[in-house]
């Protein structure tokens, strides 16, 4: 029933920022997809008899894989596959499957933000036994037994029947198709006060989730408009597709226009949100303002004791290093830790293991917190909402009222895609060969204080990771950060994160860009982006 099959190595298969990320034409050469997933299976140890999870964003492709990834399983020795129905798992939810039923690991099946379809983006990625992505010396091992694989195991039976829930037989093996939402709702309903928001939406506050025809519609439609009474219709776009209708699932205000307008209009409901391909992102406008990442991390841990899970406090906040240093000014009043990462969901895994963080953020629209190993989109909108039904305040004031507090910090990313990767590598060796060289520099009135390439030194297992993002930093607080994206498929993309603080309450209603506009055309002055590049404008605005 089980058969080994003889292969050879791809070169291409190194994980990046989130696993395996490449066009669905690339994952369906012969052998791919099972030669990554052998090659996970080769890197770990005392699996056997054990649990794995396997679940997916139901994007392109999601099914075929599943059902190689749980064939592999049964071949290799595990004990229990446990799958969502439909193939289907958010990665949030897959984290806390994992946790919850003690597996041994999971192998989540995403492309995140990514376009999916026939050409677009598909993704494999393994997550460790305390839910979260492995970390870089797990993703080092794949990458390596990817380089000399020369063979794989697979149970040689019938697909599995991935619509009914219960329990099958895979070649010895135990296959439990569960319910992709219930645990994952009953963990909110443990970590929110469910009546307060149910009586809020009830009282008249009005929301709106787009779910952008991605993984989350199954989930938003249960918790808040079965469980939270929201009004039928408050969930849009709550079918997952394969192709997410040809749209792009990645909530900002690119792809996400038609709420941003909506959020802005004369008769806009009072809260806005989305998420992503896979749920773990998330975006929220209230009515008349975008809440920056950077803002609702720190607007979320400043506010997060209102909600009935988070009740004692925070142990501490971490951050990825180009997020915004709002959360550190809200760390700082509240005098629990303050933790600096780099980009990556991974690197906050030993953080909240150890019990130094309790909630973490990217400024990529990615909030979460110890209940899981991952970012997750709907857990932001329901702390959101939480928050909201006990200060029965608008965003706009709880936002103001923030700022007033703690300062604001103005903050926008440019993005630059596709860009030739020679490029983008020689604007990255150039900035690099000149740190030495830049404290002191003027930049119209612009100081730079402190400039270097990020390097992270993990304080649980004290492992380091260099070459994180190149910094300036300018007298007065204000930033610039470079760093090339880890989860492209197609030449590079440039990143430029630019942030200004301003204490003064008073200058707090400027336009973003127009409040960084001086920050912007320094970078442009330090790193060349339009002469390297070829780019007048930035792709991608967040
Ligand atoms: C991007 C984001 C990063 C996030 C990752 C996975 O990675 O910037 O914060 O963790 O997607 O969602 P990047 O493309 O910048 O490497
Ligand atoms: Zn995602």
């Amino acid at each position: 029933m089980t058969k080994t099959v003889n292969t050879t190595p791809y070169t291409d298969q190194k994980p990046g920022t989130s696993g395996l990320r490449k066009k669905v034409p690339v994952f369906q050469q012969p052998n791919y997809a099972e030669n990554f997933i052998q090659s996970i299976f080769d890197s770990l140890e005392g699996f056997a008899g054990k649990t794995l999870v396997i679940g997916g964003d139901g994007r392109f492709y999601n099914r075929e894989v599943i059902q190689i990834a749980i064939k592999m399983a049964a071949a290799n020795g595990f004990g229990r596959v446990l799958v969502g129905r439909g193939g289907i798992l958010s990665t949030p939810a897959a984290s806390h499957v994992i946790r919850k039923y003690e597996a041994f690991g999971g192998i989540v099946l995403s492309a995140s933000h990514n376009p999916g379809g026939p050409t677009e983006d598909f993704g494999i990625k393994y997550n460790i036994g305390n839910g979260g992505p492995a970390p870089e010396k797990v993703t080092d091992a794949i990458y390596a037994h990817t380089k000399t694989i020369e063979r794989y195991k697979i149970a040689d039976v019938a697909d599995v029947n991935l619509d009914a829930e219960g329990e099958q037989q895979v070649a010895g093996m135990t296959v439990q198709v569960i319910n992709p939402v219930s645990d994952y709702a009953e963990l909110m309903e443990t970590l929110f006060d469910f009546p307060a928001i149910r009586a809020h939406l009830a009282g008249g506050f009005r929301i709106v989730f787009d779910a952008m025809s991605a993984v989350t519609g199954p989930y938003a439609k249960e918790i808040l408009e079965n469980r939270l009474g929201a009004a039928k219709g408050s969930v849009l776009n709550f079918v997952p597709l394969p192709d997410f209708g040809g749209h792009h699932p990645d909530p900002n205000l690119v792809h996400a226009r038609a709420l941003y307008e909506e959020m802005m209009g004369e008769n806009a409901p009072d809260f806005g949100a989305a998420s992503d391909g896979d749920g773990d992102r998330n975006l929220i406008i209230g009515k008349g303002i975008f809440v920056t990442p950077s803002d609702s991390l720190a607007m979320l841990a400043a506010n997060a004791t209102l909600a009935p899970g988070y009740a004692k406090g925070l142990a501490g906040i971490a951050r990825s290093m180009p997020t915004s240093g709002a959360a550190d000014r809200v760390a700082q009043k509240l005098g629990i830790g303050i933790y600096e990462t780099p980009t990556g969901w991974k690197f906050f895994g030993n953080l909240l293991d150890a019990g130094l963080a309790t909630i973490c953020g990217e400024e990529s629209a990615g909030t979460g917190s110890s209940h899981v190993r991952e970012k997750d989109g709907l857990w932001a909108v329901l702390l959101w909402l939480n928050i909201l039904a006990v200060r029965k305040e608008s965003v706009v004031d709880i936002a103001r009222e923030h700022w007033t507090t703690y300062g604001r910090n103005y903050y926008s990313r440019h993005d630059y895609e596709e860009v030739d990767s020679a490029a983008a590598n020689g604007l990255m060796d150039a900035l690099r060969s000149q740190l030495a060289t830049l404290p002191g520099r003027k930049l119209g009135d612009l100081t730079i204080e402190m400039a270097d390439d990020f390097s992270y030194h993990d304080p649980v297992d004290h492992s380091v990771s260099n070459n994180q993002g190149i910094r300036i930093l300018f007298k007065g607080g204000s930033r610039v950060v470079f760093r090339l994206s880890g989860t492209g498929t197609s030449g590079a993309t440039l990143r430029v994160y630019i942030e200004r603080f301003e204490p003064d309450a008073t200058k707090h209603d400027v336009d973003t860009q127009v409040a960084l506009a001086d920050l912007i055309e320094a970078a442009d002055a330090l790193a060349g982006i339009k002469e390297r590049t070829g780019r007048t404008e930035p792709t991608v605005i967040t």
